[in-house]
């Protein structure tokens, strides 16, 4: 596919779709909504085309992929599934959970995408317009998100264009998201994991499967990350983050939380509210682009108040504290770990 200096946009439709379909049918790149974030799709079995993913992203190769489908049965074909794992499908799918699994043994998905893992991360989203595109495609998608590895996931086509306009093939604008923080991702190896808190709390989660969820074991130097979170500072705006903000200091910019004012706000450089009536859903749909335009406003520092822990707060906090872990010492550490 010939990518140009201008990535085209198209508004979601049957058009959009076909050529959607068209591209990723040539080994191309197309950015689609999905009900989380938008997605950066490459033809899973397409080894080519995910070399070129892992290249448009900037993103470090041991990184794996989400393999998206249209159902459950499309799902099957691709990993093995036990009880749990069939439980959680079946609450939650379409839907923003991702299931890590052992991979069949004819699985399509090329081995570049799972980073040479023999366990696969899949996802059936929920979103019209990606389940059209997965439907009309027939097979398994990638996708990552689609930004510049590093940056803060894209809520809106906008987003997508300012980080990879020229890098991708196409874009499919959808509109804003629903949920905005990506979806929470389940291990169903042995005993169930959650690698990363997401779009389905996890008293939802533990409902489902009708018992808690443990946290991942701690990395140890050497071994591939298991989830994002591995890279701490995987959701990074430039600007510095500082958290649990009590008060603010002249030229700080504020991402509020909540009704409570704070001291010092009317020296703030820019001020924007997540959710003034302390709704979290609300909160983790504004998350990703507040973040974006605070970042964009030249502060010297982001200053966020504290969000309350329970819901989709435990995946805003996640993402929040990565946000504002100090890039330099992450880095030495993810040398490290490679
Ligand atoms: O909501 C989402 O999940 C979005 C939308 C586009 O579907 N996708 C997304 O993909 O967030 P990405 O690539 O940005 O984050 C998925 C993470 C990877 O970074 C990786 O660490 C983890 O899932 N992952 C993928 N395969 C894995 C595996 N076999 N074992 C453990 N973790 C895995
Ligand atoms: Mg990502």
């Amino acid at each position: 596919m010939n990518v140009g200096l201008k990535t085209p946009i198209m508004p979601a439709g049957v058009a959009a779709v076909a050529a959607a379909v068209q591209g990723l049918s040539q080994g191309g790149l197309v950015a689609f909504p999905t009900e989380t974030v938008y997605g950066l799709g490459a033809d899973a079995s397409n080894a080519r085309a995910i070399a070129r993913l892992y290249q448009a992203k900037g993103r470090p190769a041991f990184n794996p992929l989400i393999a998206h489908v249209v159902d459950l049965e499309a799902a099957v074909r691709l990993a093995r599934f036990d009880a749990t794992a069939i439980a959680l499908a079946r609450a939650f799918w379409p839907g923003p959970l991702t299931l890590v699994l052992p991979k069949s043994e004819n699985c399509p998905v090329a081995d570049l995408a799972t980073a040479g893992l023999d366990t696969l991360a899949i996802r059936v989203p929920a979103h019209a317009v990606a389940r059209d595109i997965l439907r009309a495609f027939g097979g398994a998608i990638v996708a990552p998100s689609a930004n510049l590895s590093g940056h803060v996931s894209p809520t809106t086509a906008a987003h997508v264009q300012s980080d990879l306009a020229g890098r991708i093939d196409l874009i499919v604008d959808g509109g804003p998201v629903e949920v905005g923080v990506e979806s929470s991702i389940v291990g169903c190896l042995d005993t169930p994991v959650l690698l990363r808190p997401g779009g389905v709390p996890r008293a939802d989660l533990e409902r489902a499967l009708g018992r808690a969820l443990q946290l991942p074991p701690d990395l140890h130097e050497g071994s591939l990350p298991r989830a994002p979170g591995m890279l701490a500072s995987h959701y990074a705006p430039r600007t510095p983050v500082r958290l649990h903000a009590a008060d603010i200091d002249s030229g700080e910019a504020l991402l509020a939380f909540g009704p409570a004012a704070v001291p010092g706000v009317d020296k703030a450089a820019m001020v924007l509210n997540l959710s003034a009536r302390g709704d979290l859903t609300e909160a983790a749909a504004h998350l990703f682009g507040y973040l974006r335009t605070l970042d964009a406003a030249g502060a010297r520092v982001i200053a966020v108040m504290p969000v309350p822990e329970h819901g989709l707060g435990e995946a805003i906090n996640d993402r929040l504290r990565r946000a504002a872990v100090d890039r330099h010492q992450d880095k030495s550490k993810s040398k490290r770990q490679r």
